[in-house]
């Protein structure tokens, strides 16, 4: 399953209830171009500056980390992909990458929401240094304040592409380049869209509904 929306939509947050509910491995580009920028590699030093100004990073950089990943894991493993792909070119080279693996996308989720209501959440934002739970200043505070629930530390960052300036852009971006992969789905019968705006169980509940469809 591909998850598509644009950013603050929830992907992240979706993706990480579901991997254990149906068994897939949840795949961000995101959290991995993360990983590699602080485990400063050459790919992650590349990363940092599109990231930082909001913009995408390179398609191959996107589609290295992904094969990568995928080399790595399980070859039986399905996948919940979480902001992958995010151009044309990338959605053409998941389906090579899928076929070399006998795989094929289930299902593309769009998950749609209006541009402000995206700007309130990604300025709220936050997550545990240790453990990656993520929460929000209005939405999702710790139960205990200043503790994460899931591992009690109280260490908490916020993501330095949280910017407003960082926002406008990447929402810009999404418009742009992003939106445009959603009719390559459609066109295959494959995309089905979701109410962003709705509460974080109700969306996966969704989710669940349309997964149980495909089977
Ligand atoms: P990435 O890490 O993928 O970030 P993003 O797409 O900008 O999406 P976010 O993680 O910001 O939001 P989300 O949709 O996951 O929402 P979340 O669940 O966190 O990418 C970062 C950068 O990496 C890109 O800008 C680019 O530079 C690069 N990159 C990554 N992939 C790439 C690719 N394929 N090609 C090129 N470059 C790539 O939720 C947001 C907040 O809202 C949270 O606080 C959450 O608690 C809250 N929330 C979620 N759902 C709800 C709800 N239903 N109700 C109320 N609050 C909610």
């Amino acid at each position: 399953m591909i998850l598509i929306g644009p950013p603050g939509s929830g992907k992240g947050t979706q993706a990480q209830r579901l991997e254990q509910r149906i068994g897939a491995v949840h795949l961000s580009t995101g959290e991995l171009l993360r990983d590699e920028i602080a485990a400063e590699s050459p790919l992650g030093k590349t990363a940092a500056t599109y990231m930082n100004a909001g913009r995408l990073v390179p398609d191959q950089v996107a589609v290295k980390v992904v094969v990568d990943h995928m080399d790595r894991g399980d070859p039986d493993a399905d996948y919940i992909l979480d902001g992958f792909p995010r151009t044309t070119i990338q959605a053409e080279e998941l389906d090579r990458i899928l076929g070399e693996r006998g795989l094929e996308v289930g299902k593309a989720v769009e998950i749609y929401i209006e541009d402000d209501v995206l700007k309130e959440r990604l300025t709220g934002r936050f997550a545990c240094v240790k453990c990656g739970e993520g929460y929000h200043k209005s939405f999702k505070r710790p139960e205990i304040e200043d503790v994460c629930d899931k591992c009690g530390s109280i260490e908490f960052d916020v993501r330095s592409d949280d910017t407003e300036e960082t926002i406008r852009t990447r929402l810009g971006i999404y418009h742009v380049e992003t939106a445009p992969i959603l009719p390559y789905y459609e066109n295959r019968g494959l995309l089905v869209k979701v109410d962003g705006e709705k509460s974080v169980s109700d969306v996966t509940k969704e989710i669940e509904l349309i997964l149980a469809d495909v089977g």
